[in-house]
């Protein structure tokens, strides 16, 4: 297949390569050649790693002459499908799928990356909505396996498909939305857990290493919470927080975020975030090897937003595991790690927060009922799974 990718940041580069590992022509397309050629390079960096461990078996040099960067619309002419990687400005994705619409084929498939924009706002600047569709993958793109796929109220169930099925060529694990919700699933629970993070902190509970090291050594994610906040970025952490809020999500207080970003501490990106990354690299940051932060507490507003998602019918338990399992390398889904801490004590967290002026807790009645029916995880036999 034929592809074009629109923006060749962190997220545009990774999904360019995974598409020419896996034999696709991709035209690669930015607004300057100093940017696609850092592109490159860290194309070429990347599939290096890959070759050298044995996981990609064709020569890079092939693999990369698949790729054909520009910096016009026109190479997206003869294309079948296209994915828009461009930061999240609502003015810029809509310059984006204007030209897209105007050069690519009628029947060509425009995908968006976005982390939180709605798809159908994306939809109506062009003239083939059913054909617009959310393909979210998660950084680093090369790495993480999951693809959210989100179709707007516009998308055709024929593009949902097709979308699904790439997403499935390409080694990935597709989740999709029933229905469009903004932040989708992955983002709205890495922002509850941006949030409590930050309560946490703010509210003088802990520090950002001992939330941290929470994270990392108790509950066994790859990342600490303001670690990983400082791999996404947090320019593009900000963003995604304020465009889910805007959109009627509930907010929690929290200055630490935005600070940051004023101080153009950016994260991994800048050197400099919540820790320090010399040379704009990512190293694995030293966290204490204890912590007095309580598993179910970071969790609990994560596992609050777990079930309203559940609770609305626009994923199943298993698929929110999904997503935390594929996109951020949880070592067990978070609904299975919330059976295991027991839903009675994610609900009293949650409820002692709530109770100290935070309204965004509030416990959702899945919740609730599950307690009361005596439904309180792994130690009961019945949680959000049964257990034997
Ligand atoms: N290309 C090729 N290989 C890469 C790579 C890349 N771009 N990035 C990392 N790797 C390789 C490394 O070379 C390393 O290989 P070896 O084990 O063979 O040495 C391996 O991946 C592990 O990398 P590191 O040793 O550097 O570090 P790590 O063990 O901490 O793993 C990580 C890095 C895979 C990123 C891991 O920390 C992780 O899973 N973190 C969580 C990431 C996450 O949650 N992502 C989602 C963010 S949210 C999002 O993306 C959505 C949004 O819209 C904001």
């Amino acid at each position: 297949m034929k592809f074009a990718v629109v923006g060749s940041g962190t997220m545009g580069h990774g999904i360019a390569e995974v598409l020419a590992i896996y034999g696709h022509q991709v035209k690669l397309i930015d607004i300057s050649w100093d940017i696609l050629n850092r592109a490159k390079q860290r194309m070429e960096e990347s599939i290096r790693k890959f070759y050298e461990k044995g996981t990609v078996k064709e020569d890079p040099s092939v693999i990369l002459s698949r790729i054909e960067m520009s910096t016009s619309y026109d190479v997206a002419k003869d294309i079948d499908f296209a994915i828009e990687a461009v930061p999240e400005i609502l003015d810029l994705k809509r310059k984006v799928f204007q030209s897209l619409d105007e050069i690519a084929p009628k029947e060509a498939i425009l995908a968006t990356n976005t982390s939180s924009i709605p798809i159908s706002e994306i939809a109506e600047f062009t003239s083939r909505k059913d054909k617009v569709i959310g393909m979210h993958f998660f950084n680093p793109p090369q790495i993480m396996k999951l693809v959210e796929v989100i179709p707007s109220k516009y998308t055709s169930e024929d593009t949902a498909n097709k979308t699904v099925e790439l997403a499935r060529s390409l080694g990935k694990v597709p989740v999709k939305l029933r229905i469009e919700v903004p932040g989708f699933i992955g983002n709205r629970i890495f922002l509850r857990l941006m949030q409590e993070a930050c309560r946490e902190v703010e509210s003088g509970e802990a520090s950002i290493e001992e939330v941290d090291s929470c994270a990392r050594n108790k509950i066994g994610l790859p990342m600490g919470i303001f670690e990983l906040s400082d791999y996404v970025g947090l320019d593009i952490d900000v963003d995604l927080w304020e465009n889910i809020v805007k959109r009627g999500t509930s907010d929690v207080p929290c200055k630490l975020f935005k600070e940051k970003v004023a101080r153009k501490e950016l994260g991994v990106k800048s050197g400099k975030g919540f820790y320090e990354y010399p040379g704009n690299k990512y190293l694995k940051v030293k966290l204490p090897a204890t912590s007095k932060v309580d598993p179910a507490r970071l969790l609990s507003l994560a596992v609050n937003e777990a079930a309203w998602l559940v609770e609305n019918n626009i994923v199943k338990p298993s698929e929110v595991d999904d997503v935390m399992k594929y996109g951020y390398n949880f070592p067990k889904g978070l609904l299975e790690i919330a059976d295991e801490l027991g839903i009675d004590n994610i609900l009293r967290n949650l409820e002692d927060i709530y109770n100290k002026g935070y309204s965004a807790y509030k416990p959702q009645d899945l919740l609730v009922k599950m307690v009361k029916e005596g439904k309180v995880g792994k130690k009961s036999g019945e949680g959000f799974y049964k257990y034997a």
